[in-house]
């Protein structure tokens, strides 16, 4: 028996003809009305079940599709809305409640104001090569935001420390197990934060919702037979290292990467192969980050980004930076990737009023809820995916 708060085993004796004929005429997930007393377990500790001594039926469901039997992942991903009942998608989805709740409260602790970033933009935050773009009435094209930190680095000048939590949208043509087209982003930005402010921040958030789940999910993760210890080693020091570090460790354990490049599916697998708690990759060349990010005072060539890696080979769950906050630097480098500087004047003028040292960054919801899950793809990490080959139901 199912109630939405849980699973439970019910126990039930018909003992007229009439109870007898009801109880045959049960199929899986039809929908009932049960009255009976709740007992424990009579072998397993902290287990109840449920003695029913009544059953009415408000409807015999039909023969279900999904059953005991193993099922493809596109059989159960067209019958998403009935998937969405089964245990590890009961279990993975709480898990997500629980994460956004405990997104919310620690920013709140934080003293972080939230501000809700528009979805349709002018302009491209992450490169112009992933967006979905819509017809704006008469003003032209719009764009589905990649990622709200342009507005919110407007909003550190009214409110110092401020995040958004919402959807976004990527049209990449990328079919992982790491990449959904429309998800879920946490992002953050605070005013007189230079980069290890970030990171130190980043740690504590990450290790906080770490403990949340371990402590408020612990049910969900049995279900999901999850490795608890794994979870549990996150609570020590993250490693950092830099970009051209971790390339030389790369190429050490068989990578191809070269010093210029990003990391690759591979990549990442080694890194999860490698370490137990998660690792800053830090100071990143310039030319493969996006534009807003400050170069490094002792060479131009890199920038002060980190990308946060999950232990156990689920990915890069965050990326960030801190910000380039002079006027004409970045101006001189958005020139250079040729950006629209009409439709940036808005985001140019934050460097021209007050402008300070700032830093934030953006964690992927599915990529984390998919690490502490332990899923193996993020399609189950959101309730409806929306993928490069499907956008329904
Ligand atoms: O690294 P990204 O692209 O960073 C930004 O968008 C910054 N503007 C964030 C900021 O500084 N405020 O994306 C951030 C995170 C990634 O680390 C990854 O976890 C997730 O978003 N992500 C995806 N998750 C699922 N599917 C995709 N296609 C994703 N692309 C990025
Ligand atoms: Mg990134």
């Amino acid at each position: 028996l199912r109630d939405g708060s849980g699973y439970i085993q019910g126990v039930y004796i018909p003992q007229t003809d009439e109870q007898k004929s009801l109880f045959e005429s049960l199929t899986q997930e039809s929908s009932l009305t049960v009255t009976g007393e709740v007992s424990a377990h009579p072998k397993k500790e902290n287990v109840f079940e449920l003695q029913v001594s009544d059953i009415s039926v408000i409807q015999i469901a039909e023969v279900y599709p999904i059953s005991k039997k193993e099922h493809g992942p596109d059989f159960l991903l067209s019958n998403r809305h009935l998937w969405i009942r089964s245990k590890r998608q009961w279990a993975t989805l709480r898990i997500r409640d629980q994460i956004i709740r405990s997104v919310m409260n620690f920013f709140a602790e934080e003293q972080f104001i939230k501000i809700d970033s528009p979805i349709i933009t002018p302009v491209a935050c992450e490169g112009t090569t992933t967006l979905f773009d819509i017809d704006y009435f008469d003003l032209g094209k719009g764009y589905l935001s990649q990622s709200g930190q342009l507005y919110l680095e407007a909003a550190i000048f009214s409110h110092g420390k401020v995040y958004d939590f919402g959807p976004v949208f990527r049209a990449e043509k990328s079919s992982t197990r790491k990449h959904l087209i429309e998800f879920w982003m946490m992002d953050a930005e605070m005013a007189f934060y230079d980069h290890n402010d970030s990171i130190a921040l980043q740690e504590k958030f990450i290790r906080r919702l770490v403990r949340d789940v371990l402590t408020h999910c612990s049910r969900e993760l049995e279900d999901l037979d999850r490795n608890i210890e794994a979870l549990e080693k996150v609570d020590a020091p993250f490693e950092r290292m830099t970009h051209k570090e971790m390339v030389s460790f790369l190429q050490k354990h068989g990578s191809e990467i070269t010093d210029d490049e990003d990391l690759g599916a591979q990549d990442e697998t080694i890194i999860g192969e490698h370490f137990d708690v998660p690792v800053f990759i830090e100071r990143w060349p310039a030319h493969i980050k996006a534009f807003y990010m400050k170069q490094c005072e002792d060479d131009e060539r890199y920038v002060y980004a980190a990308d946060l890696m999950a232990p156990e080979g689920f990915g890069e769950i965050i990326g960030g930076s801190q910000r380039e906050d002079d006027h004409d630097r970045l101006l001189t480098k958005m020139k250079e990737e040729k950006l629209p500087l009409d439709d940036f004047q808005w985001y140019l003028d934050l460097r021209k009023y007050g402008s300070v040292t700032h830093s934030g960054f953006g964690l992927g919801l599915e990529r984390l809820v998919g690490w502490f899950a332990g899923s193996p793809h993020v399609r189950e990490t959101i309730p409806f995916p929306r993928l490069l080959n499907r956008n329904r139901p």
